[in-house]
Order: structure tokens, then C-alpha cells, then sequence
């Protein structure tokens, strides 16, 4: 009777949890409604897990109070002590335990069958399962590596890399396909879950650290796939919907990312680029004189100004100056401008980086602009300050052709009438191109941590 309602419960939990990760999602589409949409899922998560612990198939608690103890523990440590600017690697992190879950069940289940039993619906669950679970463990913890710099972050490549790797790749499919016909043959199993750990690592290997944002999200993809095989390998509905969603999120995501950075999914996987700036780029960068300017004058420039831009970018992250831009932002308004910011797509090094610092800030949805939404609107602005952004509004994108940031869509930072950039030196941003944007006749090269100088321009304004 107990074990009946139990399921009757569980099933129930399953479809709320369901329910609460499409609103989820659906919410974490704008930034207004962002938070809430975490909320939703959090508490869809929370009732899957109390879903699952209800069924009555649970032979010990002992393993499943001392693995949520650790496994918080982690997660908690995580969360309060990795920086903002190094969330991408910890996403990596997340990806790879995700999928190490995802192997070991589905390894635990074909030794649980012997191989033998198994019907070949389950055993394609099963085998996919374990396969773009492995490669997602092996490549997520090379996202990381390269990511935190314990590997080089440059792409590592050799002659005959993508031949190799294909090749490789097609063999775990053929071993795939095997098992589906002749699931007992352990072997075939086991080197299908070896090959796909070391497919995972050369997969990863020749694509540089600042391209890992776009793989972590494939990653994701293929985590969340593997965990919707798991789900119909151990029948568990809301893993299929919770696996299902998060592999698709994840593609469309990714698809998202290269759009915006003007690249293919292919030219990610394989171009090797965001590797050492072009050293053509960076003699040119020493070659051309810029006049250096102080804090003090870019308040003289913004205190004159009647609207103002800000355009955050990477750099902003790392400085942590998105509280004292909100500060200078409320003295400006206070003074009678507008300022707004514009929020190039790529900005950072994640989706929706700057929204999410700006958010964190305390600056109101309303200020925040999407680059379609306000770049014609440059043209009519005094000043835009740029905070440790680069590529995103480097003109080369529109016109160098041998540019890696040819075709990527920018801000039109040099239509405004002046330009202050806020950086720490003339160096290149993420693709290493020298941006002909500091040389502009208009533009104010104010050197330094973007947080320090912002703050001088706070003191000075507050005067
Ligand atoms: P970047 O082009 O990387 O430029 C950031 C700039 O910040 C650097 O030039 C750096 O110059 C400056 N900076 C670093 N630390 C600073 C500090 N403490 N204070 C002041 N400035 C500092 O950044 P972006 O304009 O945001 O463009 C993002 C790039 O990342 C794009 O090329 C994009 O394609 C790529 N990317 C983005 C994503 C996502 S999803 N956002 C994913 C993959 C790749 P100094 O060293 O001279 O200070």
C-alpha cells in the first residue's frame, strides 16, 4: 500500500518538476523574469529528487546521505569561492560530474543485465548513454583544464588531428552498433567507453581556451542527451524531460554563441582560433602612438554630456567594476543625462556575462540594451565609455577580411561623437586583433584597472 502511494507521489513530483523546468526556462529568457525562472527550477529540481528518493527501489541510505553530503559540500564550496570571471570553468567542472553520473549508471545497469536481457531499445539507451557521456567527462575536464590554465589553453594541433579523430570517433559508432546486435560481448562495451573517454580529450585538445564557451555548451548538449539515454535505460521519466530539455538548450545555445561570434559550428571545432595574438597585431599595436588621458578628464568629458553609452565587455568582469559603473551611472543621471548600457551578445566570456554582473550591480533592467536595439542609436550619443571591452567593438569586424572577427557584428562605438575606453593596456582583446579604435581622433585612452579609474571618475564627478 505504502509502495503504491510512493509511486503514485513520485509520479506526481516528476510531472511538477517537469512543469517547473519548462516555466523555468521559458522565464530564463529575459533578465526581468531571470531569477525567478532559477527559482522554478531549483524547486523542480528539488522535487524531482524527492520524486526519486520515494520509490521503493532504494536498498541503503547510507550511500545516498553521505553522496548528497560530499556532493553538497562541493557544490556549495564551488559556488561561494569560484570568482564570477572564472564561471565558465566551473560550468565545465558541473558538466563533467553530470556525465560521470550518467557513465556510471549506465555502466552499473549493463553489469547489472550482463549484457544479456537487454533489448536493443535499451541497449541503444544504454550504449549512447555511456558513450557521449564519456567523451562529455574526458572533454569537460579539458574545457577546465584549459580554462583554469593547468593545460595550455592554445589550441594543440598535428598533422592528420581531424583525420584521427573522426576516424576514432566512427569506430565507437561501429562499436555502438555492434552491441545493439550482440549486447553480451563485454568487450566491445568496455572499449566503446575507452574510446569515448579518449575522444573526448582529442576532441578538446585543438580548440583554444577562449572558444571553450561555446564547446562547454556542446558539452552541455551532450551531458543532457546522455542523461535523457540514462532515463530510458532505467526508465525514469523526469530524466528524459529534464535530459531532453537540457541537450536541446544546450545545441540551440551553441548554435546562438557562433552565430553571434560570426563563426560555424565547424570553424569552432576545428579553426583553432583565440589562440596567442597574431604577432603582425601586436607589432602594429606597439607601432601606432595614442595619447594617454586621466580620470579627470574623462569626467570633464562626461560631465559635459547630455547622453551616454556605456558598453561593458570582459574586462569589466575581471576588474569587478560593475558596482562603481552603476555609481557613476546614477551621477550622471543625477545631472540630467541619459546613460544607458549596450549589451553586445558575446560580451564576456558567457552567455549573458554582462547582464548577470549588471544585474548583480543593481542597474535596472531598463538600462540594459540589446545591440539590435541600440546600435543606431550611436550616432546620436556624446560619450560612450567603454569598460574593458575590445572585440566587441573593433572595427575590423566590418571591413578586414583576414581578421578573425571579420563579419562578427559589433557596437558602433566610433559613430558616437567621443569615446572614453577604460583598459589596462593597448593590448588585443580575446581574438588577438589590434583594434583601430584606440586610434581613433575621437576615442580617450584612459590606461588602468577599470575599477581604480572608474572610481577616480566617481571622486572627480562627486567634487
Ligand atoms: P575582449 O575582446 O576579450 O577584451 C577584453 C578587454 O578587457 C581586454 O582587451 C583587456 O585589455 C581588458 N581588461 C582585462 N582586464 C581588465 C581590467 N582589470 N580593467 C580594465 N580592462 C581590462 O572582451 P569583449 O570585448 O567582452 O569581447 C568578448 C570576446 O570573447 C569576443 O571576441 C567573443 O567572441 C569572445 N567569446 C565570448 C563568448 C561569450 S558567450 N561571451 C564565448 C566565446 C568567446 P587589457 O589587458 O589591456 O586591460
Amino acid at each position: 500500500m505504502t509502495t503504491d502511494i510512493n509511486i503514485v507521489i513520485s509520479e506526481w513530483a516528476y510531472l511538477a518538476a517537469a512543469v517547473l523546468f519548462v516555466l523555468g526556462l521559458r522565464s530564463l529568457s529575459s533578465p526581468g523574469t531571470a531569477r525567478r525562472g532559477m527559482f522554478l527550477a531549483e524547486i523542480g529540481m528539488a522535487l524531482a529528487v524527492v520524486g526519486t528518493l520515494l520509490y521503493t527501489q532504494i536498498l541503503t541510505w547510507t550511500y545516498i546521505l553521505v553522496g548528497a553530503f560530499v556532493g553538497s559540500a562541493i557544490g556549495a564550496a564551488m559556488a561561494i569561492y569560484m570568482p564570477m570571471t572564472a564561471m565558465p570553468q566551473r560550468i565545465a567542472l558541473s558538466h563533467s560530474f553530470g556525465a560521470q553520473a550518467a557513465v556510471l549508471v549506465g555502466c552499473f545497469k549493463y553489469i547489472e543485465y550482463g549484457g544479456e536481457g537487454l533489448g536493443r531499445l535499451r541497449m541503444a539507451a544504454l550504449g549512447f548513454e555511456v558513450l557521449f557521456g564519456a567523451l562529455t567527462v574526458t572533454g569537460s575536464l579539458m574545457a577546465f583544464g584549459k580554462l583554469q590554465e593547468l593545460i595550455r589553453g592554445a589550441p594543440i594541433t598535428y598533422k592528420g588531428q581531424n583525420i584521427l579523430n573522426i576516424a576514432l570517433f566512427l569506430t565507437t559508432i561501429v562499436l555502438f552498433f555492434y552491441l545493439l546486435y550482440a549486447p553480451d560481448t563485454t568487450w566491445v562495451f568496455y572499449t566503446m567507453l575507452g574510446l569515448g573517454l579518449v575522444v573526448g580529450v582529442l576532441l578538446v585538445m585543438p580548440i583554444g581556451g577562449a572558444d571553450m564557451p561555446v564547446v562547454i555548451s556542446l558539452l552541455n548538449s551532450y551531458a543532457g542527451l546522455a542523461a535523457a539515454a540514462t532515463g530510458i535505460a532505467i526508465d525514469n521519466k523526469v530524466l528524459i524531460i529534464a535530459g531532453s530539455l537540457d541537450g536541446t538548450s544546450g545545441f540551440f545555445l551553441s548554435i546562438l554563441m557562433s552565430r553571434a561570434m560570426n563563426r560555424s559550428f565547424a570553424n569552432v571545432l576545428f579553426g583553432a582560433v583565440g589562440s596567442a595574438p597574431p604577432a603582425a597585431a601586436a607589432g602594429q599595436a606597439e607601432a601606432r602612438t595614442v595619447i594617454r588621458y586621466t580620470p579627470e578628464d574623462a569626467k570633464l568629458m562626461l560631465e559635459n554630456a547630455s547622453s551616454v553609452i556605456i558598453i561593458p565587455g570582459y574586462g569589466m568582469a575581471v576588474a569587478q567594476a560593475q558596482h562603481i559603473a552603476y555609481e557613476m551611472t546614477n551621477l550622471l543621471l543625477s545631472r540630467g543625462a541619459t546613460v544607458r548600457y549596450a549589451i553586445h551578445p558575446v560580451a564576456g566570456r558567457m552567455p549573458g556575462h554582462m547582464n548577470v554582473l549588471l544585474a548583480e550591480a543593481g542597474v535596472p533592467y531598463e538600462q540594459l540594451f540589446e545591440m539590435d536595439h541600440i546600435n543606431d542609436d550611436f550616432q546620436n550619443t556624446d560619450v560612450v565609455v567603454v569598460i574593458g571591452a575590445n572585440d566587441v567593438t573593433n572595427p575590423a569586424a566590418r571591413h578586414k577580411k583576414s581578421s578573425p572577427l571579420y563579419g562578427m557584428p559589433i557596437l558602433n562605438a566610433d559613430q558616437a561623437r567621443h569615446i572614453i575606453i577604460l583598459k589596462r593596456s593597448m593590448g588585443a582583446g580575446f581574438a588577438g586583433e589590434d583594434n583601430d579604435l584606440f586610434y581613433d581622433p575621437k576615442t580617450m585612452m584612459v590606461l588602468g584597472d577599470a575599477k581604480q579609474t572608474l572610481t577616480h571618475i566617481v571622486q572627480h564627478l562627486k567634487k
